[in-house]
């Protein structure tokens, strides 16, 4: 990152440019439109324009809601874009992005709560990278942008013992991997130890590939290894407690990537529906919701993974004290529970992907569903289907932003919804 002062550069597509406000995915943008990456609005800067991108050469003033970065490796590793904003300055611009593509669709007034920010370090799932070369192995987040690996000595955002086992991963792994091969690494921190899945492009999986990663696993204290798919090693479960269940995760399977933010979303949809008597959690993943409303419900829960509804089924059988629980696989996005079907629920939770979920929407909007808690990562999607319920006889009540992807553009949204006009 250019300091401030540092001396001018002279190239011919320097410019002074003044920063005007932050886009959408995280860069700073002028007036006539030029996006500067790591630039905060209100700088005053030099930048080498190519087009409608440009770079920071120096910073002659400094926005007001600039902070120094913590982390040594902000500017090269594409994990965080926003370091160089402060916490307060992001809350507000996260729950802006809502309030902004909900008014875009039309849908003003709403209540959108203050964001809820998750503490630094707190990121229990990563998808990391791994590549040897002569001069060694490197792990960690991609450069923005691009195939470079940065490699890590600090991380704001991880938790601890993810940071903490890279070193020995690193030496572990070295010898195994192919040289110059691309190497996607999931990793969770279970409650168990690390379960991490590697994604190693033409990888033989003989027996002595096996053994050698088998002995890596042990090596590094890891829970469980998978390798292009396939278990490894399994030295102990990797469990998740989710809602006070326990839930062994299939390999590189989704979760809330920050406890505390499961836990907060968890009780909103809780609180929005506590008189429900029979939920459907449409999107339910490997039961993130299911289990909280299951104290007090009965649960359907619809997933297009076989592989989560059969941890979230597994976990449900050990667990004593919970409501009935039932799944189904079923792609939502090609068939989405419909009007007749909605009958038998009087709550709904949805969790869609980044997509968000139309033709849901369109189904709930024909239903006779009273009570709608609906979880999103996208606000524009959200926003698109917020304004399908709305027209359908839905209001929404409130919206909570939940950070749990620091000092990234990234946010959550929790839309509660009741159903204003009646429907039989
Ligand atoms: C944002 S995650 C939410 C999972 C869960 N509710 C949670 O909080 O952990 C979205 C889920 O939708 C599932 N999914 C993606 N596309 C789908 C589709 N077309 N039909 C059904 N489920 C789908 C994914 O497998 C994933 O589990």
């Amino acid at each position: 990152m250019p300091l401030v002062g540092e001396a001018p550069v002279s190239h011919g597509a320097a410019r002074r440019l003044t920063i005007a406000r932050l886009g959408h995915k995280g860069d700073g943008e002028t007036d006539d439109g030029i996006f500067v990456p790591l630039s905060a609005p209100g700088d005053q800067i030099v930048a080498e324009v190519d087009g409608e991108r440009a770079s920071i050469a120096r910073i002659v003033t400094p926005g007001p809601d600039r902070v120094d970065a913590t982390c040594p490796h902000f500017g090269a590793c594409g994990g965080c874009a926003l370091q160089h904003l402060s916490v307060g300055f992001l809350s507000d611009w996260k729950r802006e992005q809502i309030a902004t593509a909900l008014g875009q669709r039309g849908l003003t007034g709403i209540e959108v709560a203050p964001t809820r920010v998750m503490p630094p370090q707190s990121r229990r799932r990563a998808e990391l990278h791994a590549r040897v070369t002569q001069m060694g192995i490197k792990i960690g987040f991609l450069e923005r942008g691009s195939r470079v690996i940065v490699p890590m000595s600090a991380c704001d955002v991880l938790t601890p013992a993810i940071l903490g086992a890279l070193d020995a991963l690193g030496v572990q792994l070295e010898p195994l991997l192919p040289l110059h091969t691309h190497v996607a690494m999931h990793v969770l921190d279970s409650e168990h130890g690390l379960d991490v899945s590697l994604g190693i492009p033409d990888f033989a999986l003989d027996i002595r590939s096996r053994q050698a990663l088998s002995a890596m696993a042990a090596a590094v204290d890891l829970a469980r290894l998978s390798v292009n798919g396939e278990l490894i090693i399994m030295r102990r479960e990797p469990v998740v407690t989710i809602a006070g269940v326990p839930v062994v995760p299939p390999p590189e399977s989704f979760l809330q990537a920050v406890r505390e933010a499961e836990v907060h979303m968890q009780d909103l949809a809780c609180k929005a529906l506590v008189s429900t008597k029979v939920v459907a959690d449409l999107f339910a993943g490997i039961g993130t919701f299911a289990f909280a409303l299951a104290r007090t419900a009965k649960v359907h829960a619809v997933e297009g993974e076989q592989s989560a509804l059969d941890a979230l089924a597994a976990a449900a059988r050990r667990t004593q004290g919970l409501k009935p629980i039932s799944t189904e696989r079923r792609d939502l996005f090609r068939r989405p529970l419909l009007a007749h079907e909605l009958k038998a629920f009087d709550g709904v939770v949805l969790n869609p992907p980044r997509p968000g979920a139309k033709a849901q929407a369109e189904a709930l909007a024909q239903s006779a569903v009273p009570a709608l808690v609906y979880v999103s990562c996208s606000p524009a999607s959200f926003a698109r289907d917020a304004r399908i319920l709305v027209d359908g006889g839905f209001e929404l009540k409130t919206v909570t932003p939940v950070d749990q992807f620091l000092w990234t553009p990234h946010i959550e949204a929790v839309g509660i919804f009741e159903r204003r006009v009646k429907r039989r």
